[in-house]
């Protein structure tokens, strides 16, 4: 047995961190016996465990996704933990030894907050001695806007972009370091300050929203051999010095000159409420990947121009060896234009980083900014410059990677890989739009349909838990109101709420719940998700059941807007707003149900079947047919469920595709989901066919234009590779790439059967478009993979992992019971209408009900038997006409089934001849 993924709180080793409640987890691995009979924690200060501080015994119900301790923490301290666990093949295994350790806790500061007596960007310096042998020196450090800190020359910590980013207002993180290995005899520490998003220019308005003063605080805890504790804090001793920083902010980048004279001050005391300063709860922000740049190409206009090969988010460092007096700029953008480096689209955002050299080699880097980029234009370079001197540096939030995904198809996998980089990109503390031009926010909207693939990609929890904490701070403004991006730093009127956007409140919680299982962030996030449904409630007015008041973003960027580039779709606002309100009333049901609450799930269930009435009565014929004729339309009623007569609703959404063309023409509310929606509703192929559209406008439109993360819009590039607009239109946004959620749940077929994914339904919705997928994804409970492919026989072939404490279960829906072959080991059973896993590694083989390999007959679009060379031979040798005519003809007349281009639609098409078509159709074997 090994046990692995020893996290607090969902984070590994983390330090200073607020620990309202301490929730220990781990994984099991290799393991003879399939679930714990018991577990055991201990906890202690020291690492060789010599004396506990809580001891949990073994517990028969330890959950190791997450198990509550007791524990009375001390400032400043090592918890070291590990955990025992034995199973029911009576096998015991120890974990290896974490820690969590606190920061300065409730301690009332002793230090003062600090400014410099100047105007210029500041670095903070205090010269020390340490005199005799250390055991600990802990760092509790919070400086506004931005900081980074060196002790004897290296930096303290790895983390970029501290204190982080939230509602300043409000509160203020500091961050913990052990920086003991760090000190010295004679030390000197120095704390570089900068603007930040706290300072700078940022959010819609412009505004500065922390302050207007660059400030410090800082205590250095040094524990002595001996036990005695010294606190050195910022005080009036500390020196300023002018700092080679000039200016820049997050949206512009910033400005160094090292040849600047450096002029020193005392430092005065600084403008930083200490009773807003609070442990942290921010993930840390890290150097997550390095890249190195694709090619360095020098331009006639003798600056150079740097591809890194992939879009993304964060710095660029270099290693300089410039002589003084030389001025480099280095200027960022997402794509070339006629081979040309742009960056129009960034709008406002300068998104440049300039040093003025002094000579002295090393690497060099911004401090207080980042940039969303592939390219990268440099100019000043005196002397040639060695590609070696580039590393692209990707920074986000440090969340484990848990999903793993592969298909058949490269542009597919592309497209998952894209979607995972515009997570990359967009994670950085908040979840944001994009990560380049002049906005950057966490817009409620995005974040929530991404969330769940988001989840299925990371470990996310810590990382939500902190943004569900901004939207918090939001609602108490607001009366409950969840407005369209967070932290809104008090731009009050920029970003009043919006259904779908607000609805964030229920929507996060809830897959989060799905995903970890775990109630606590239930608990937290039900009085802001009733907050929320009493904000619409007072707006719509008592005994009223539409959201139909108010301003709402709706099917954002939608095809079946006004025109091609309108912002909004056809959907009709007041409909989609009512069915998200009906959503959002049936989560905080569910939840008041999960808490335990009877009453209050009786009184949100009750809202809930009002809301439906009121949309049956207003959207709805007295027969059951959807008024609101649109894709999005049908999609999120069937999502929601929100139709009185089920197959009414298909077939309208059916006739809708039809009528489209089987083309997307949903935004922001209808596509992202549509693929899991249409396949889970018995519209495999069309799911199929949408996500494999390789034309605009489709997924793989953006893959074969080369992208390398999810476009804004279906067209942010046109075919020729212009851009097709600046107004709003960024390279680098998640929320298409909410698609990979259907990939994980659907097409490798891997999603939660319980909340916290104890259990899990292993259901791929296999289709001749797609043959085979790989997927894996390490669950709170451990890894569960499913690698399957199919083939001419329709016989699956499938490879099955189920971790430790869990169980899989595998429907029968598309699998014939009598042809199920399992071999491996680890448990299962046949039940009535599926197969059930206990932990384990298995293989399977079966047949499918459905005949995947023969797709073709006389029921088949003409345009996907076109599609295929032997489909469509078979047609052209029976009904050559039908073939030149669709080659000919218009889009419409390929997107007709064969037999409804028959008759009047194509003379000289007899009976005989449909029937040797659709024989000769049916007897290809797309698998063969
Ligand atoms: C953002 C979107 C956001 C929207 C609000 C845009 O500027 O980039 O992704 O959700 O505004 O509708």
């Amino acid at each position: 047995m090994k046990i692995r993924s020893l996290k607090c709180n969902r984070l590994t080793r983390p330090m200073g961190f607020a620990l309202e409640e301490i929730k220990l987890s781990w994984v099991v691995d290799e393991a003879e016996g399939a679930v714990a009979t018991a577990a055991r924690i201990e906890v202690s200060t020291g690492a060789d465990f010599a004396g506990l501080c809580y001891d949990s015994g073994f517990l028969p119900d330890a959950d190791s996704a997450g198990t509550l301790i007791t524990l009375d923490t001390q400032p400043n301290t090592y918890y070291y933990w590990r955990v025992t666990v034995r199973s029911d093949a009576g096998e015991e295994g120890t974990s290896p030894v974490s820690f969590f350790a606190t920061g300065r806790q409730g301690l009332p500061w002793r230090a003062k907050a600090i400014a410099a007596p100047f105007a210029e960007h500041p670095v903070f310096v205090r010269r020390f001695t340490v005199k005799e042998p250390l055991a600990l020196a802990m760092l509790n450090i919070c400086g506004v806007g931005l900081y980074e800190a060196y002790l004897n020359g290296q930096k303290v910590g790895d983390e970029y972009l501290t204190p982080n980013c939230n509602d300043y207002k409000t509160f203020l993180q500091y961050q913990t370091y052990d920086v003991t290995p760090l000190l010295q005899d004679e030390n000197e520490m120095r704390v570089y300050v900068g603007d930040g998003w706290y300072k700078g220019r940022f959010g819609l308005e412009n505004g500065h929203y922390g302050g207007d003063t660059l400030a410090l605080l800082a205590e250095m805890t040094l524990r002595y051999a001996d036990g005695r504790e010294e606190v050195l804090g910022t005080d009036e001793a500390w020196q300023c010095e002018t700092s080679p920083i000039l200016g820049g902010g997050i949206y512009d980048g910033e400005q160094w000159d090292f040849t600047r004279p450096v002029s020193t001050a005392r430092a005065v005391p600084g403008a930083l409420d200490i009773s807003l300063v609070r442990p942290r709860i921010s993930p840390p922000v890290r150097v997550m990947q390095r890249v190195k740049p694709l090619w360095v190409r020098a331009q006639q206009d003798g600056s150079l121009l740097v591809d890194m090969g992939q879009n993304m988010a964060g710095l660029l460092r270099f290693y300089n060896r410039q002589p003084a007096g030389v001025h480099i700029c280095f200027a960022f953008g997402e794509t070339l234009q006629q081979g040309k480096f742009y960056n129009d689209n960034y709008r406002t955002a300068l998104g440049k980083y300039e040093v003025v050299c002094d000579g002295t080699e090393g690497w060099l880097r911004p401090y207080f900014t980042y940039f969303g980029f592939r390219y990268v234009r440099i100019t000043g370079f005196a002397t040639p410059l060695d590609e070696e001197d580039l590393c692209g540096l990707v920074l986000h939030s440090d969340m484990d990677r848990t999903g793993c995904l592969t298909t058949p198809s490269e542009k597919v996998n592309r497209l998952y890989h894209n979607a995972l980089w515009s997570q990359r990109g967009n994670f950085v503390d908040v979840p944001t739009d994009c990560p380049q031009r002049d906005e950057r926010l966490g817009w409620t909207g995005d974040a929530q349909v991404f969330s769940a693939t988001a989840t299925y990609n990371m470990d996310t929890l810590a990382f939500y838990r902190k943004y569900l904490n901004d939207l918090h701070i939001e609602q108490d403004r607001r009366d409950g109101g969840v407005p369209a991006y967070a932290p809104t730093f008090g731009e009050k009127d920029m970003a009043p709420p919006s259904s779908v956007w607000s609805d964030a409140i229920t929507i996060i919680p809830d897959n989060l719940y799905r995903f970890y299982g775990d109630i606590a962030v239930l608990r937290e996030n039900y009085p802001y998700m009733k907050a929320w449904l009493a904000y619409i409630q007072r707006r719509v007015g008592e005994g009223h059941y539409l959201f139909d008041v108010d301003f709402h973003y709706g099917d954002w960027l939608a095809l079946d807007g006004a025109t091609s580039q309108s912002v909004k779709g056809g959907t009709e606002d007041e409909f989609v707003a009512s069915v998200y309100f009906y959503n959002s009333a049936r989560i905080t049901a569910r939840t008041a149900g999960v808490l335990g609450l009877a009453q209050e799930h009786e009184r949100y269930h009750e809202l809930a079947q009002n809301i439906q009435k009121a949309i049956y009565h207003e959207y709805f014929t007295p027969s059951g047919r959807l008024s609101i004729d649109t894709q999005t339309g049908y999609l999120i009623c069937l999502r929601y469920g929100v139709y009185p007569h089920r197959q009414k609703l298909l077939r309208g959404l059916s006739r809708r595709f039809q009528k489209d063309l089987y083309t997307l023409k949903a935004g922001f509310v209808g596509a992202a989901p549509a693929c899991q929606i249409l396949c889970e509703n018995g519209f495999v192929d069309l799911a199929y066919k949408l996500l494999l559209r390789e034309s605009y406008p489709g997924w793989l439109y953006q893959v074969n234009l080369g992208a390398t993360t999810i476009w804004e819009r279906w067209n942010s590039l046109l075919a020729d590779g212009s851009v097709s607009g600046t107004g709003m239109n960024s390279l680098n946004h998640y929320a298409y790439g909410s698609v990979v959620e259907f990939l994980y749940a659907d097409v490798a077929g891997l999603k939660p059967a319980r909340p916290g994914f104890g259990e899990a339904v292993v259901r791929p919705y296999i289709n001749h478009r797609m043959p085979a997928a790989k997927a894996s994804y390490d669950s709170p409970y451990g890894v569960y993979a499913v690698d399957w492919r199919i083939d001419a026989d329709n016989r699956v072939t499938m490879e099955l992992r189920v971790p430790f404490g869990c169980r899989a279960h595998l429907p029968y829906d598309d699998i014939l019971p009598e042809t199920l072959q399992i071999d491996g080991a680890g448990r299962h059973e046949a039940r009535e209408t599926e197969h059930l896993f206990g932990a384990g590694s298995f293989s399977l083989t079966y047949r499918t009900r459905i005949d995947h390999a023969h797709p073709f007959s006389r029921a088949s679009i003409i345009e996907d038997v076109l599609a295929h060379p032997a489909a469509r031979r078979a047609l052209g040798e029976h009904l050559p006409q039908m073939v030149s005519q669709a080659q000919l003809g218009d889009e419409e007349k390929r997107c007709e089934t064969i037999e409804n281009m028959l008759g009047p639609l194509l003379p000289g098409s007899t009976p005989e001849k449909i029937k040797r078509a659709d024989e000769a159709l049916r007897r290809i074997n797309v698998f063969e």
